[in-house]
């Protein structure tokens, strides 16, 4: 598929179907793979994070009274463990060794301390950089940069890591034309050649005649996903790094891209740049682990649309994540520090495709802000996206606002309840600072506190069958939605969208029939609400009123023996 096709579709197709049907529309190139599998983020990522309050005005001081607020206040205690420093942590300079730094004069401790000095009030630090050429706040980022990148951050004990979407470069659609692969063990000034003419040729891959090269021929149609090239024979001495050199016809004024598996395996990926050269003969060089013996070196590029290359970079900075952690800690039999893998592309590329074999969570929608049309907006793409969250790969609909801008009471519980019915990260994005009297004892009458420390809602959100709800009812101003829980009991929220008070009714038998819930049938059933704490007896139906842009929260057992 191209690009313009792609594009076509999800333009036309999106606004008319919404974001459920046009997945079906977009193929996607690159198969959906294993989920991503690191063990984190089991349940929905809970935390803190810089960026909703304090945009660029970020310091190891302020990171430290945050931390300690976390605790004191008993945010911590709650559940809120990561602490995450979002855009403008970094020097504008890498360090000597080509190294990520962070600001010399905000964060004059550096890292490793204030990881330190983190992890000792029980809370774990994390980082953010973007999957382009610099972040959305023009510092260095990690595009090309990953394995370094992802080393650092698991020697520092990084445990979050946010990847943006900034300054992001399109990985090229075309794959270089490749005459032959030139093998050489190193140091030894020779070269065995493999001729893509006797290698095997998988999908379009055809072979082109042309003079202008010494072998007369070239392999080409490995372009858009089409096709691959396998070289079947490729020998080696012993086990051990060789030079493999693709030998490639120069054409065009446009970037190529290749990626190499060996032996099954993903060994490696390359960028051919534009040629502006009077040769034809390009030599494009990599290093590789070849194992004593015969070896199998297949060359293809998987790129066919933007979704595609954004699919495959965020996949490629999970796995330098995963393997950097795990390396760090068998190097130096500190226990795991997994690296829970935050993927923000915005929701561009369809992320809920392919996020679960990238990483533990992806945000479905651009920036939230602390008013009430951006909270609905965000819901209204959030909640038909159900069936993509699971545990350890979650729909992110942004970082919460509670406490935050122009949100009312009513507001910022409705928003609460949402993001812990959707089983969203809920990271904090307020001043947690506030939540701490002079004495450094929680101030329990703050409202924000109240409602983000409210532990019956945050069961909901935690609950460990990672199932986000479904809205089983609308009629566009008033939404029923049921999430089903572990222990067969389901969460009901009536949320009420409209500028006045609304009533809602809902028949237990009905939600206890659909196939996503478990709730056993039953007489009676129990229902409690969850910001008052009211229980009460239902026999058939549940009624509430709810207040405007409000909700209830019902959790709801069957009565045993009724
Ligand atoms: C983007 C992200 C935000 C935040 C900023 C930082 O806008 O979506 O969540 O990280 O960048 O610059």
């Amino acid at each position: 598929m191209d690009l313009m096709k792609a594009l076509s579709g999800l333009n036309l197709e999106t606004l008319k179907m919404g974001a459920k049907q046009a997945a079906q529309i977009v193929k996607l190139n690159l198969p959906k793979g294993e989920p991503y599998g690191n063990g984190a983020a089991q349940t929905p990522p809970m935390g803190w994070s810089s960026w909703n309050t304090f945009r660029n005005r970020i310091s190891e001081s302020l990171v430290l009274e945050v931390a300690e607020a976390m605790e004191k206040s008993g945010l911590a205690g709650a559940g809120y463990r990561h602490l995450n420093i979002d855009d403008c942590w970094q020097s504008a300079q890498r360090d000597a060794n080509g190294r990520l730094q962070p600001d010399l004069v905000t964060f004059p401790n550096g890292m490793p301390a204030l990881v330190q000095q983190v992890n000792a009030r029980g809370l774990k630090l994390g980082l953010y950089s973007s999957n382009g050429t610099l972040t959305c706040e023009d510092l260095p980022a990690s595009l090309g940069r990953e394995t370094i990148d992802a080393r650092t951050m698991a020697e520092w004990g990084v445990e979050y890591f946010k990847y943006d979407f900034c300054h992001n470069e399109a990985l090229p659609m075309r794959a270089p034309c490749i005459e032959k692969l030139a093998v050489s063990a190193l140091g030894s000034g020779r070269e065995t050649d493999y001729y893509a003419v006797d290698a095997s040729l998988e999908g379009g891959a055809v072979i082109v005649e042309d003079e202008r090269l010494e072998s007369g021929r070239y392999v080409a149609g490995l372009s858009f996903g089409g096709g691959a090239v396998v070289f079947e024979n490729v020998e080696a001495e012993e086990d051990g790094l060789y030079a493999i050199t693709l030998c490639i016809r120069k054409k065009s004024h446009s970037k190529k891209f290749a990626v190499i598996e060996i032996n099954g395996a993903f060994a490696a990926d390359t960028v051919v740049p534009p040629t502006w050269a009077m040769t034809k003969e390009g030599r494009q060089q990599l290093l590789l682990p070849l194992r004593r013996g015969c070896n199998t070196v297949r060359i293809y590029n998987p790129i066919a649309s933007r979704f595609d290359s954004a699919a495959y970079q965020y996949a490629r900075m999970g796995r330098e994540l995963q393997k950097a952690a795990v390396e760090y800690a068998a190097r130096t039999g500190l226990p795991e520090k997994k690296i829970t893998y935050s993927i923000c592309e915005w929701g561009l590329h369809m992320p809920w495709r392919w996020g679960a074999g990238a990483g533990n969570l992806w945000r479905t929608t651009p920036d939230i802000k602390a008013f009430w049309a951006s909270i609905l907006g965000i819901y209204e793409i959030n909640v038909r996206l159900a069936q993509y969250a699971a545990s350890g790969g979650w729909n992110d609909p942004d970082m919460l606002e509670v406490g935050n801008g122009g949100l009312n009471y009513e507001e910022n519980r409705a928003h609460f309840s949402l993001w812990c019915m959707m089983a969203a990260p809920l990271i904090l994005g307020n001043d947690v600072r506030t939540f701490l009297r002079p004495d450094g004892t929680p101030d329990t009458t703050n409202a924000a506190w109240q409602i983000v420390t409210n532990r019956d809602m945050i069961a909901i959100d935690q609950d460990p069958l990672g199932v986000q709800c479904r809205r089983v009812w609308t009629n566009g101003m008033q939404d029923t939605l049921v999430k089903p829980l572990a222990n067969g009991d389901v969460a009901v929220c009536f949320f009420n969208k409209a500028a006045e008070s609304r009533h809602f009714s809902l028949r237990i038998n009905a939600i206890a029939a659909k196939d996503f819930v478990r709730l056993p049938f039953a007489e009676g059933y129990a229902a409690r609400e969850l910001w008052t704490g009211r229980g009460e007896a239902v026999a058939e139906e549940l009624h509430a009123t709810v207040a405007p842009h409000g909700v209830k929260v019902f959790r709801i057992s069957a009565q045993s023996g009724a």
